[in-house]
């Protein structure tokens, strides 16, 4: 660990009702450089939280009113102090507290009396897991608005190249004769496919930044009218949907429509052979989510390369088959991730695709 100066700022904050006893952890963090806080009630650790965020948590378990795990899972529910590291003091070969502990979601624990060696090497190691966490977020962030900067700069390009092509189209008709026309027509395509992508792309990068506004969704309806809305598209195609009741949750509106589209358009494109096409919707109650799946019974896909699904730009089938950017999942997995929540897919070559995604039942 980079030792010295820029140690300096690394606040530690203690949280123990018997501060004789944590005297040497104090010695040990400040002869190292570490800013040192205690606090000797949870209620008081909670106010010094609000005032200044530590870079750490050392926090006993047994303390009067509040104790260490309530207060570990207070700090773990808030969105501002999550990510600080929490480490456990407990007496030694307290196996249920250690447990008890992991559940409320602290990251490490040390055994009292200390060993100023483990104390300070686990300390060390959870401020430097956390800076390298801070900077990969930072770094995706950037990544995501440079995305969007991206996109955003070549879509305006690319519509005058698209109404150039017309206008030479309209105006030219006559003198570019057939072989013309075919490679402009092919031409306009091609730039309707690019417009397409970067629309898509535009949209990912939104799914990162965009604030959420959270409220109740009657899943039902917004599934059935995303699918009427789809199928108004295509008035030929022969297409059942078959869903129960399913549970209310609580998303972002805008955002869980853009993922139901994008899964149902999947549906609806990849059973475009079929003679009837069959969508159904199942779920399964946990105990702190919901499971829903969306079946097809469409070309289905190879599950060997399932891993690439939800990736940017990665697709499975061909343009030549199936049309499409390849951004579609990546936008859906972008949105679960904002609801705490996760996406994944099974599929047979040939037999169908299944959309499965796990939803927090309590999403405040
Ligand atoms: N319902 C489905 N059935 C079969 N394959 C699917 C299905 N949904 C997604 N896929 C596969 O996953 C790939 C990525 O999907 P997506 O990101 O929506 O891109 P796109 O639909 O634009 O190709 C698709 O190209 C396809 O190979
Ligand atoms: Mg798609």
């Amino acid at each position: 660990m980079n030792r010295g100066s820029a140690i300096d700022k690394y606040e530690i904050l203690i949280v123990d009702d018997t501060p004789e006893q944590i005297e040497m952890a104090m010695l040990v963090l400040k002869n190292n450089n570490y800013k040192v806080r205690v606090s000797t009630k949870g209620e008081a650790a909670l106010k010094l939280l609000e005032r200044q965020k530590p870079d750490l948590i050392l926090l006993d378990i047994f303390m009067p009113e509040i104790d260490g795990f309530e207060l570990c899972r207070i700090i773990k529910q808030n969105d501002e102090f999550k990510n600080i590291p929490v480490i456990f003091l407990t007496s030694s070969d307290d196996e249920q507290s250690i447990k008890k502990g992991f559940e409320s979601g602290a990251q490490d624990y040390v055994t009292k009396p200390f060993n100023a060696t483990e104390l300070l090497a686990r300390v060390n190691t959870h401020i430097k897991l956390k800076e390298q966490t801070e900077s990969l977020y930072l770094a995706n962030r950037e990544l995501d608005s440079f995305c969007y900067s991206i996109a955003h700069d070549l879509k305006a390009p690319l519509l005058s190249i698209s109404k150039l092509i017309e206008y030479l189209s309209l105006d030219y008709y006559d003198k570019l004769g057939d072989d013309g026309n075919s490679l402009i027509k092919n031409i306009q395509k091609k730039s309707t496919e690019l417009t397409a992508i970067i629309n898509h792309l535009l949209e990912f990068s939104r799914m990162c930044e965009m604030d959420m506004k959270l409220e109740p969704i009657n899943l039902n309806n917004l599934i059935q009218s995303v699918f009427d809305e789809l199928m108004l598209a295509q008035p030929e195609r022969t297409a059942v949907l078959d869903m129960p009741r399913l549970p209310e949750i609580t998303g972002d509106g805008i955002m869980l429509r853009i993922l139901v589209t994008n899964i149902l358009s999947n549906s609806l494109k990849y059973t475009a052979g079929r003679q009837r096409a069959e969508i159904s919707v199942e779920y399964t109650g946990h105990q702190y989510d919901y499971i829903f799946c969306i079946r097809d019974n469409g070309a289905g896909f190879d599950m060997k390369y399932s891993a690439r699904l939800f990736q940017v730009f990665q697709r499975l089938h061909s343009s030549k088959e199936f049309e499409g950017s390849g951004v579609g999942l990546s936008i859906c997995q972008k949105i679960l991730k904002r609801h705490k929540g996760k996406a994944w897919m099974t599929g047979e070559t040939d037999n169908g695709a299944s959309f499965y995604f796990s939803f927090p039942k309590n999403n405040k």
